[in-house]
């Protein structure tokens, strides 16, 4: 699924780079940041994707293309040596010839805080990540029952904790982004929404609902087996 929505961001991202390179001119390198890349395949996909466009784009200038500096994002507990062990296949996943060299780092740590130096990166791109907050919101204590996260029977406070801890991350995640972008650089980012205002709705987190559910019934019967050998 992950794979389809960073598909669904190429015509945004091939604009964006386009117009990068209309207003900024063609550079010789860039330095291009994955935030949040996991350690499948999908960050070769969109590395492979991002090389074929500027192929496209230079065309009429294939003796010049830039050198990209690619920095693969993730949390310290990700599995990096999954990733660089993927990074050997890379060729696989690219249709065309790659005529780009390309540099591949691994990058720990949150991207609620700053993780490259000031005015470096000349694109950023994260997709089905950013909605991952950083912590659980506080003081929530039992007042969200049995729910793992905003559920049908969460009372408002739930939702406006959630809510808070939404912006307090997200503003620390443009605040950082802000100091680390070029002038002129471009970010495009692909998260989680909801297309209703209503946050109490069942439609709005079903998975998560009936995962609620399943780890309640799991402790309940824990419980109940606990009492039992006692
Ligand atoms: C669902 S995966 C998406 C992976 C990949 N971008 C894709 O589209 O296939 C979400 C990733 O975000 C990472 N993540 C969550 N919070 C993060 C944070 N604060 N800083 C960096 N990465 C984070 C998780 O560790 C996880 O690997």
């Amino acid at each position: 699924m992950q794979k389809v929505v960073i598909s669904k961001t190429w015509p945004v991202l091939d604009e964006t780079l386009k117009s990068m390179f209309t207003e900024n001119g063609f550079p010789k390198s860039m330095k291009i940041a994955d935030l949040g890349c996991s350690s499948g395949p999908n960050s070769f996909f969109l590395i492979s994707h991002i090389m074929d466009t500027i192929q496209d784009l230079w065309k009429h200038n294939l003796n010049n293309l830039p050198q990209l500096e690619v920095l693969l994002n993730d949390l310290p507990s990700n599995d990096f040596n999954n990733l660089f062990k993927l990074e050997s296949n890379f060729s696989q996943y690219n249709g065309k010839e790659k005529k780009l060299d390309c540099f591949i780092y691994g990058v720990p740590g949150s991207f609620y805080d700053m993780l490259f130096p000031s005015n470096t990166l000349n694109f950023v791109f994260s997709s089905y990540s950013v909605h991952w907050l950083s912590q659980i919101p506080e003081g929530l204590g039992k007042n969200n029952k049995e729910n793992i996260y905003i559920g049908i029977t969460s009372p408002p406070k739930v939702f406006e904790a959630y809510a808070n801890q939404f912006q307090r991350d997200f503003s620390r995640f443009l605040s950082s982004r802000a100091e680390e972008i070029t002038f002129g650089g471009r970010m495009v980012l692909a998260f989680l929404g909801r297309s209703f205002a209503d946050p109490s709705s069942k439609d709005a987190y079903p998975l998560l609902t009936v995962l609620g559910e399943a780890l309640s019934d799991m402790v309940a019967q824990v419980i109940c087996f606990g009492t039992l050998a006692i």
